[in-house]
Parts: structure tokens; sequence; C-alpha cells
């Protein structure tokens, strides 16, 4: 955390489209997140993404993984990168990569996630059509601390909305992504705040753990 005289610095990682991330950047230009952009960092070089930095004016990088041996040598190269920006928040926002455990241990507590499902349901990829194939009556988003395992570490704030009939992963999709661009600019406010906080494997809102869902936001999306 920064001191008092210092803006909460943010590093985001992307690998496409960046739509959160532009989410991310009007919320602190709005000043509704307390903090500024240092960099991002994309692992997928060409992506729409890092327009929107550039657009925005924010150092824009881009560390190929496939031009790395293996999975430990792209993480240590993405933390050296990360941290000649010296984060205080690193922010993951559709960063397509399984992370080795040194790295997630490297950003603990420090390092959120914003994962298209109920977690702790629907871990990896195709959520939208693994819940419709479930015949789930629920479906939604949640913006987690990131811990060592995949989509496992604790919710910070989940937002939940109605399947429909007649919804196509598509659709699901689209009413999901309208929440993840209001969800994530709310964690990363909170944390910007110090209210939110992982301690002891939990995330606490105000010093008070959050329930095993995060703070729970039921939207009749639009
Ligand atoms: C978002 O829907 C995000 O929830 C998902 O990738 C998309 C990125 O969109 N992330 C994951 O599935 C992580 N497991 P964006 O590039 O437009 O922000």
């Amino acid at each position: 955390m920064s001191d008092d005289s210092q803006p909460v610095r943010l590093v985001v990682l992307i690998s496409g489209s960046g739509s959160n991330l532009q989410a991310i950047i009007d919320a602190t230009r709005s000043g509704q997140i307390p903090a500024q952009i240092a960099a991002v960092v994309s692992n997928r070089p060409g992506v729409k993404g890092l327009e929107r930095a550039k657009q925005a004016g924010i150092p824009a990088r881009v560390l190929d993984h496939t031009e790395f041996d293996g999975r430990e040598a792209f993480d240590r190269a993405l933390m050296a990168q990360i941290d000649e920006f010296s984060p205080d928040l690193v922010v993951l926002a559709g960063f397509m990569r399984i992370l080795t455990p040194t790295f997630a241990n490297h950003y603990a507590g420090r390092m959120l996630n914003i994962h298209p499902s109920l977690l702790p349901k629907y871990q990896g990829l195709n959520t939208h059509q693994r819940v419709l194939d479930a015949g789930d009556r629920e479906h939604g988003v949640t913006v987690h601390f990131v811990t060592a395992e995949l989509d496992g570490g604790p919710p910070a704030v989940q937002a939940r909305l109605a399947v429909r009939p007649g919804d196509d992963a598509a659709a699901l999709a689209s009413r999901v992504q309208r929440q993840e661009h209001r969800i994530y600019p709310l964690a990363i406010q909170w944390f910007a705040q110090g209210r939110l906080r992982m301690h002891n494997g939990q995330s606490l809102l105000d010093g008070e753990p959050l329930p095993a869902s995060g703070y729970l936001i039921e939207t009749e999306a639009d």
C-alpha cells in the first residue's frame, strides 16, 4: 500500500479486448477509483486492450508467452516487467494464463482477478455454456483475490443474475459483462481506499470477513 502522499498504483494484465480495462480506466478518470494505472501488460500482441491503453496514454507492454521456454520462465519475466512499475495492486482483466504458484505467491493479497461465474462453481473456461448445459437458474461473475489455486482465491465481490428462458451463451456473456464493468471498478475502489483486504485466506471489507460469495450484488441485469 502506498503512503498518503503517493497515489495507489495499478498494473493491469490483459489478453484480449480489454473491456474490463476500459471500465477501470473510466473509473480512475471519473475519480471513482482513487488510483492510477501505471501500466498495462498483455501476453498477446495486437489485441484491442493495448489500443485502449494507448488511447488513454497509459504505458503498454507486450510479453508474448509463446516466446518463452515454459511457464516458469514466462512468469519470471512477467514478474520483472510488472515490478518495474512498483504496483500496489495487480489486476487480472481477462488475462487468460494459468499462473505458477511462484507468481501467485509473489502478489499474495495484492492481486485481483475477475471470473465469469459464481465461484466456486465453474472454474476454468466456457462458463456461460456450462451454466446453460447444467440448467442453472442463476449465473454471475466474481472478483476474487488470486491464490495459487486456479480461480480459487477468496471472493471479494459477486454479482448474480437470473438465467432467462431462451438465453444462449452470447446473451448470458453480454449480461454478465455489464455486471463485470460495475463490480471490478467497485472492488478496486475498495482496495485503493484501504477497505478491501485479504487476511489469512479470507476477504475482509472494513476489517470484517465477507461471506464466502464475497460482497453480494443481486441484480436484475438489463
Ligand atoms: C471477461 O469476461 C472475464 O470475466 C473473462 O475474460 C473476459 C475478458 O474480457 N476472464 C476469465 O474467463 C478468467 N478466467 P475483456 O478483455 O473484454 O475484459
